[in-house]
């Protein structure tokens, strides 16, 4: 049995759901651990666009079984969605879509939940409103509503009308959204009737195949880690390769591979530090030729320089085995390409990321610059074809991580890709 993760180095949108798409051509289990819809992962069929929220990018290769892990959040009318917009492409999800059955569920009470708590702070943490955060808090209260409920209508009215009251009684929602909520609850339950067939022990799977070539899918990025990220401003699930075990219900010595995903640059979507922010020209530019807009929520995406402490810390909490470098053709254009090497925070060096991590916003970054190459890669084909200064930059940065940079992503499409 091969086993191998995928997983965001930074903080999400590093373009995990097209190297999913790649690697997901000799796998045939791809799953996901962590997260739910708030996750945004997109690919290129047949030169369309495919934005998936939930099931896993290698549900496009039709021997992929696609599972849903028991440490995800998982919301049917979303799910629905997904399962629509992929028959629109013509893929068929039946008899190999398995929603882990003691995975937890969203309900739009959740949903709800996240958005008024979102308007109440005034929007700080820019959550994508999905109901990631209710549901996880339920899990670990101890109340929430497992896939397992869906399939006894009776505990799942009680657990419902249970819960609507708690939210109700702890004005955790507004009065004047009751009759929005009462209208998405009717559409809420028909969806789960038609969920329900997806639902399944998943554990088995993992366990019992030892032909298996196993795909883990991360979502989000290490920085938005729950534990190990920047606190507050994080997700609520561990995104960091130790969510799988717990996840997925994989050990961490039954995987052989795990490849990390970075933007040769950084962007960041929602609130938090983010040391290597531009708010400058080059800045605006790296957003506009990088269409940088969330997959999930359409919101301007925040962009800097790469950043090797986060790099850094992000290869050791996860353990990368290597490397995948994306959208490195957004830089073709860039006179001098600065990379972030240390901090500086009242006059004293910073190596280590895990020293500031409570103070990131008073941190000043320390660049070192590379001449740009100011010319297009996006049809290269061989590392050697690559222009001298981006070979450079990419030695640059694995002799920095200690790890090989083996993938280098020029391009959006699945042929845009050179392996080193
Ligand atoms: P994910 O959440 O990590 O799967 O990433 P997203 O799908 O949210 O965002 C990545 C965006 O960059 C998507 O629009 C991809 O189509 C696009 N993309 C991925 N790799 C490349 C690349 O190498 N170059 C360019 N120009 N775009 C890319
Ligand atoms: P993918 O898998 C980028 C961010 C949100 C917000 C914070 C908390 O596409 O890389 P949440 O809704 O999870 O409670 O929001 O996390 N966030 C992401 N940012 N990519 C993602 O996923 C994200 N999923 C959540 O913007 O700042
Ligand atoms: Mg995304």
């Amino acid at each position: 049995m091969a086993i191998q993760a995928i997983i965001g180095g930074q903080w999400g949108d590093e373009g995990k759901g097209k190297i999913v798409d790649l690697l997901s051509k000799n796998a045939n289990i791809v799953a996901r651990y962590q997260g739910g819809a708030n996750a945004g992962h997109t690919i290129y069929k047949a030169g369309q666009k495919i934005v998936l929220h939930q099931i896993p990018a290698g549900a496009i290769r039709k021997q992929c079984l696609c599972v849903l892990g028991r440490g995800m959040v998982i919301d049917p009318i979303g799910i629905l969605e997904e399962i629509n917009l992929l028959e629109k492409h013509n893929i068929n999800v039946d008899n190999r879509l398995f929603i882990d059955n003691y995975a937890h569920i969203v309900t739009p009470i959740h949903k709800l939940i996240d958005k008024t708590n979102e308007i109440k702070s005034g929007n700080e943490i820019g959550t994508t409103c999905k109901g990631i955060g209710p549901t996880y808090t339920d899990k670990y209260e101890r109340i929430g509503i497992r896939a397992i409920d869906l399939l006894s209508p009776e505990i799942l009215d009680n657990k419902i009308q249970t819960r609507l009251d708690i939210a109700i009684k702890k004005d955790e929602i507004n009065s004047s959204d009751l009759n929005q909520l009462k209208v998405d609850l009717k559409i809420y339950y028909d969806c789960i009737q038609k969920m329900k067939i997806y639902i399944k022990d998943t554990f088995p799977l993992f366990h019992d195949n030892i032909q298996s070539n196993i795909l883990i899918e991360g979502a989000q990025g290490t920085m938005l880690d729950i534990d190990f990220g920047t606190f507050p401003y994080v997700t609520s699930s561990n995104c960091s390769s130790g969510g799988i075990a717990t996840g997925l219900g994989i050990p961490g010595n039954k995987i052989q591979y795990i490849l990390g995903i970075f933007k040769a640059y950084t962007t960041r979507v929602g609130g938090g530090p983010f040391p290597t922010e531009l708010f400058d020209e080059d800045g605006k530019k790296m957003a506009k030729i990088g269409h940088e807009f969330g997959a999930t929520t359409g919101r301007s995406r925040r962009c800097g320089w790469f950043d090797l402490l986060v790099a850094k810390y992000s290869v050791q909490l996860n353990g990368f085995t290597n490397i995948a470098l994306t959208k490195l053709d957004i830089l073709d254009s860039f006179e001098t390409i600065k990379v972030c090497i240390g901090y500086e925070i009242n006059g004293k060096k910073i190596n280590n990321i895990s020293e500031v991590l409570n103070n990131l916003d008073h941190v000043s970054p320390i660049y070192k610059e590379f001449e740009g190459w100011q010319c297009n890669i996006e049809s290269i084909s061989s590392f050697d074809a690559l222009p001298d200064n981006a070979k450079l930059y990419i030695k640059f940065l694995s002799d920095f991580l200690q790890v090989p940079i083996t993938i280098i992503s020029i391009g959006p499409k699945r042929n845009q890709i050179i392996f080193n």
